[in-house]
This record gives C-alpha cells, sequence and structure tokens, in this order.
C-alpha cells in the first residue's frame, strides 16, 4: 500500500499553516506530495515549487486558499483533465460574494439572518437607522476575514458603510455591502466535503477569531481552534446536514454547479438550532490545523473520493481530538513585523503529538527562522481529549520564542 501510495503525486496549491497540515497528514499516510508554492515547514517533509499549478502533472490537485478558487484556477485544471479537490469559479462565488451566498442560502431555505444588500450610502443608512443594534455589516467580496463589522454603536455602523461603500476600506469588495440581523448563540465551524452530489460531515472545530483573551480586540484570521467540539452533538450534526448542507448541494446542482471539494459552514446556534453565518469554500485556518490530523490513516482516500464524485464508499473514522495556539507577531493584524528570530522549535518538533504549522516564516540571509507575517505559526497538539491536547499544546507554545510573539491563553475555555 505504501508503495503504492509513494507513486501517488498529490499537488498542493497555498503557503500557509492550512496547507502545511494538509501536506503534512498526505505525507505522513505515505504519498508523494509537490506544494505549491508551499512554506518553509512544508519544505522540510514535501517538495515545494514555484511553479504554477497548471504545468504540473499529479494523480490529485487540492486547492487550498480561496482566492485561487474565486479566480478559476479548479476549472482551469479540470479542463486540462485533471482530478481536483476545489470547487470551480461558480461554486466558489459562495465565498467570493456574500449576495450569492444570502441568496442561494434563501433558494434552499437554510436558516440564516435576514439581510439586505446595499450601493447607495443613503439607502444603507436609511436602513440602518431604522434598525435596532447590534448591527452587522459584511463587504459582498473576498476581504481576508477583515470584511465583517459587527457593533452596537449606530455611528460606527454608518461610518463604516460609508468607508466600505466609498471604497475607501476594501476597493471594489467592499463597493456592495450586506446588513444582516444580529444572530445570539455559540458559534461552530463545520467543514463538510462535497463530491457534488452528498457530503461528509468532518469533526466540527471552535475557532477563536479576537486578538485577545476573553474575545477581546480586533478580529483576525483565528488565534487558535480545537475539535471536536464536544456540545455540537449528532443531533446537531443531523439538523446541519438536513438543514443546511444538503439543500445547499441540491440547489447548487439545480444552477448547474458540480461542488466537489470543502464547504465550510460558519454557524450560529441557539434554540432554534443551527443558522447558516458563513459558507467559505475552503478548509478553515485554523481549524484544518486540528481537524485534518484528527483524520490521519483516511484523509487522502476522501481527497480522491470527493474529486472523482463518488463519497459513497468513504467511512471517515476521526480519532481523537486536537487543539492549536496560533502564535502571532508583534503589530499583528494591523502591520506585522518581520524578521525576528525563532528559536525552541527543534524541542518540540520530536514529540509525536505536537505538529508545528508554519505560516508567517521564512529563512533570514544568516540561514535563521525568522518571522515573516502575522500568524507566524501554528502549534498543534493531539490527545485522547480537548485537555489533553490544549494541555500538550501549551506546554509547547511555552517553549518556542520569538520578540514580540503574542498568543491567547484561553482557546478552549468555556466553549
Ligand atoms: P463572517 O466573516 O461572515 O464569518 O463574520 C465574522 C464574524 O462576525 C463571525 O465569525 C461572527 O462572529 C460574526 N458575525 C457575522 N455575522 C453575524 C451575525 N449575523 N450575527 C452575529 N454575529 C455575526
Ligand atoms: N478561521 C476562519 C476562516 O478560515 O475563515
Amino acid at each position: 500500500m505504501q508503495e503504492v501510495k509513494q507513486s501517488t503525486r498529490i499537488v498542493v496549491v497555498g503557503s500557509g499553516g492550512r496547507e502545511h497540515a494538509i501536506c503534512d497528514v498526505l505525507v505522513r499516510e505515505g504519498y508523494h506530495v509537490i506544494a505549491t508554492p508551499g512554506n518553509v515547514g512544508i519544505s522540510k517533509s514535501a517538495e515545494c515549487t514555484d511553479q504554477d499549478p497548471r504545468q504540473l502533472t499529479a494523480d490529485l490537485f487540492v486547492i487550498g486558499p480561496e482566492a485561487p478558487l474565486v479566480e478559476g484556477l479548479a476549472d482551469d485544471l479540470r479542463a486540462q483533465s485533471k482530478l481536483v479537490f476545489g470547487p470551480g469559479r461558480s461554486g466558489a462565488l459562495l465565498e467570493g460574494s456574500k449576495d450569492f451566498m444570502k441568496e442561494v442560502a434563501a433558494a434552499a431555505n437554510v436558516p440564516t439572518a435576514r439581510y439586505a444588500t446595499f450601493t447607495d450610502v443613503d439607502e444603507a443608512i436609511s436602513y440602518l437607522s431604522n434598525k435596532v443594534g447590534p448591527y452587522i455589516i459584511k463587504t459582498d467580496g473576498l476581504a481576508a476575514g477583515k470584511g465583517v463589522l459587527v457593533t452596537s454603536d449606530l455611528e460606527s455602523a454608518i461610518e463604516d458603510v460609508r468607508a466600505k461603500l466609498s471604497g475607501a476600506s476594501f476597493g471594489q469588495a467592499g463597493t456592495k455591502v450586506i446588513i444582516e440581523d444580529f444572530l445570539s448563540g455559540r458559534e461552530v465551524s463545520v467543514l463538510a466535503i462535497l463530491d457534488g452530489e452528498r457530503a461528509v460531515l468532518l469533526p466540527a472545530a471552535a475557532d477563536h477569531k479576537r486578538l485577545n483573551d476573553g474575545d477581546l480586540g480586533p478580529n483576525t484570521g483565528g488565534m487558535g481552534a480545537f475539535a471536536p467540539v464536544e456540545w455540537f452533538d449528532e443531533s446537531l450534526q443531523q439538523q446541519t446536514m438536513d438543514r443546511i448542507i444538503t439543500p445547499v448541494i441540491q440547489e447548487l446542482k439545480g444552477r448547474g454547479i458540480d461542488y466537489r471539494g470543502v464547504l465550510y459552514a460558519g454557524l450560529m446556534v441557539n434554540d432554534g438550532g443551527p443558522s447558516l453565518v458563513e459558507f467559505n469554500v475552503r478548509f478553515g485556518d485554523p481549524e484544518a490545523q486540528v481537524v485534518i490530523p484528527l483524520l490521519e490513516g483516511g484523509f487522502g482516500s476522501v481527497l480522491f473520493a470527493a474529486a472523482g464524485g463518488d463519497l459513497s464508499q468513504v467511512d471517515l473514522k476521526p480519532n481523537g481530538a486536537g487543539a492549536v495556539v496560533v502564535m502571532s507577531a508583534s503589530g499583528y493584524p494591523n502591520s506585522p513585523r518581520r524578521g525576528d528570530k525563532i528559536v525552541g522549535l527543534a524541542a518540540i518538533e520530536d514529540n509525536s503529538a505536537v505538529r508545528v504549522y508554519h505560516s508567517g516564516t521564512s529563512v533570514d540571509q544568516d540561514g535563521d527562522l525568522v518571522t515573516s507575517g502575522g500568524r507566524v505559526r501554528g502549534i498543534t497538539a493531539l490527545g485522547k481529549s480537548k485537555e489533553e491536547a490544549l494541555e500538550r499544546a501549551y506546554a509547547a507554545v511555552s517553549r518556542v520564542a520569538f520578540d514580540g510573539a503574542h498568543y491567547r491563553r484561553d482557546i478552549g475555555v468555556g466553549r
């Protein structure tokens, strides 16, 4: 089996912590992995190349980030008869346009917040002024996870609408906004693998989006996560499948969209069950870093099955629990500092329960590992339970250092 896999080539597109987790698990399963462009961490166990994926040959292409999906990379590769895990441009619009996402959700009768779409400042302000807060304002287009304002203050909401619609804050991506009703409840990220017809749900994960402990500070790409989420029980999973995922697959099919890849449903769960907050068309980051390692042994097969359009034989058996603590650079998220030397990694990399997933790192002229981006790296640990995984992750984090390193001390607390 191992030999067969070694001759099976998988190209992974992307360069973040998410792609590091994807590559790491595929390498552990014995596949020959080529990352484009990859990162410093990935290059330790897999081949990295700067070549355009359209120039590469492989048995499977896995597209990590949203931008190339929204730009249609999956369509280009499929047009070359390649096997691809990731939706084409039309499916990726679920993340590329919140207006489209809300329209599909409404057509599929999916529970989600009431909303209205605006391009005109005066109309948007008049709508806001007649509403009660909290106010939720979202850019229509991609904004790297930063296009959403949640505020109870009407003045700030109006200011945000002006900044977005004028193009000042997010350029073209912001010149259409969605104003949504506020949903209360507990948040959870559910990743579903789709083959165009059916879906398999992965263990639910809890992300921690704010920079600081106690959910304070600015929104970030995600400062830590754990999976599975115990309170998100079988009944909630079934409701998610029946009320959200399955109707959306049917709705997409009806529009001629054959969605093969991962559909990330950001949910708010309250007494009424799960409501849809957002769809992403890729694995979450940092959710991938805690969910994918639990699938080791069956991850590659599920990617192949989804890309090939037949998940019917897949029987995933997720194992144990995972927790990730993200270490960010000084100045993140506004202006992360680069070039701080990172020490202590070797000591934790030997621990088989610990995985260091790089995102903002590079090697400087002296050959030292340094910070080169906001979220520098995530330290994932595995265990039998969430508590064990968290304890191991924090023990590892305490041994790694760089100037200005920041991380949350309360990942998993109270969730
Ligand atoms: P999004 O990028 O759409 O996931 O929004 C970012 C974050 O804003 C979410 O993770 C939620 O915490 C919050 N949020 C977005 N929409 C709503 C909503 N309708 N009600 C309450 N919170 C929301
Ligand atoms: N962790 C949130 C996201 O990947 O969008």
